[in-house]
């Protein structure tokens, strides 16, 4: 389980220093997620195969675990909830590189690139529909409520997204709605979970504190966007303008470009497939318009709220780890 996708996790040691309080529950993340999405059909089989050998960060699940160890040890449930909540998140990818036409994710081919386009709204919905199963199993109200509102709410992100299509429309305003239910839900509900079955007492400070790290998370995704390239990443550079999704640096320069520059990006907005070249150079004009400063100060901006939002709980290495998520985000390189 841990070839392929596991050497780019055991290469961030920040990662692994954040999940060090749940660490051997994190490890049993993965056999849950499998055993939830196992199934006769031989076509679910191979993609199934396909996904185990991409495995991403576990963000969520880490999130999820670290929540519900601020007061008690990690239980049984906890781990089977966190494997439910990376089901969700990997449902979501799948169906976000088929509509984002993305043909690299962790690394590997997309569902998209490697099978079709059809097979990844099939697969995105089995994994969806498995876990939503498995969180009526666990049978907990409030559990499926938070969960079930934080799906709903991505979906929405997403189709807010796809008509986000007018550069020069697109507010920092709507950026902010288009985070908030896209990333900052899910990050959100895990928190919330995680308070939920590790004894309930912090559940709105971790709430809000998953809401916070969730915003400054898609930001620096937005900026890697910008800056980082696919070996580190293990998605595409610059495929965002390459799709004209509108992102804070982007947002940001446009109120400090010149008209020729603007003319530019409209030029790029308007070609429907953009050249290499007019990438990089809409690009450029976004670093040199303070586009990816701003967009930093932004992130900067919601991880200090998401450490306020600590401030009650109980000091200890569980928080220290949830402290230092939020620099592990800002500082991410994939
Ligand atoms: C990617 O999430 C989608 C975004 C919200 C930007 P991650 O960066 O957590 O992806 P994996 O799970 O590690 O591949
Ligand atoms: C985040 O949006 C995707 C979801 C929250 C589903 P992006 O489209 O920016 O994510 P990546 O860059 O493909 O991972
Ligand atoms: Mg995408
Ligand atoms: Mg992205």
């Amino acid at each position: 389980m841990t070839v392929g996708g596991g050497a780019r996790l055991a290469a961030d040691g920040a990662l692994l220093d954040i999940q060090a309080p749940v660490r051997d529950e994190i490890e049993r993340v993965p056999q849950a997620m499998w055993r939830i999405v196992t199934s006769d059909n031989e076509l679910i089989g191979t993609v199934t195969e396909h996904l185990m050998g991409m495995r991403g960060k576990l963000f969520r699940p880490t999130l999820l675990l670290l929540a519900s160890a601020v007061e008690q040890p990690v239980s049984d449930r906890a781990i089977q909830l966190a494997a439910i909540a990376e089901l969700i998140h990997l449902g979501t990818l799948i169906h976000d590189d088929s509509v984002d036409h993305s043909v690299l994710r962790r690394g590997q081919p997309t569902v998209n690139a490697l099978f079709s386009h059809q097979l990844s709204v099939l697969m995105g919905d089995f994994l969806y529909v498995r876990a939503m199963a498995e969180l009526v199993r666990d049978g907990d109200l409030a559990v499926l409520t938070t969960v079930t509102s934080a799906s709903s709410e991505m979906t929405l992100g997403e189709i807010r997204q796809l008509a986000a299509v007018d550069a020069l429309a697109f507010s920092e305003a709507d950026y902010e709605q288009l985070i908030r239910s896209k990333t900052a839900s899910l990050f959100s509900a895990v928190c919330e979970v995680g308070a939920i079955v590790g004894g309930g007492s912090h559940r709105e400070a971790l709430a809000r504190y998953g809401d916070r790290l969730g915003r400054a998370f898609q930001i620096a995704d937005d900026l890697l966007d910008y800056t980082a390239d696919q070996g580190t990443t293990g998605k595409p550079h610059g495929l965002d303008l390459r799709e004209h999704k509108v992102t804070l640096p982007l947002i940001a320069a446009l109120r400090d470009m010149g008209s020729a520059e603007r003319a530019r990006v409209e030029d790029l907005f308007a070609d429907a497939e953009p050249s290499d070249e007019l990438i990089a150079e809409v690009t450029q004009i976004v670093a040199d318009s303070g586009g990816l400063e701003y967009a930093r100060r932004r992130g900067d901006s919601y991880a200090e709220e998401a450490e306020q939002a600590l401030s009650g709980l109980p000091r200890g290495p569980v928080r220290n780890a949830l402290v230092d998520a939020m620099s592990y985000v800002l500082d991410r390189k994939s």
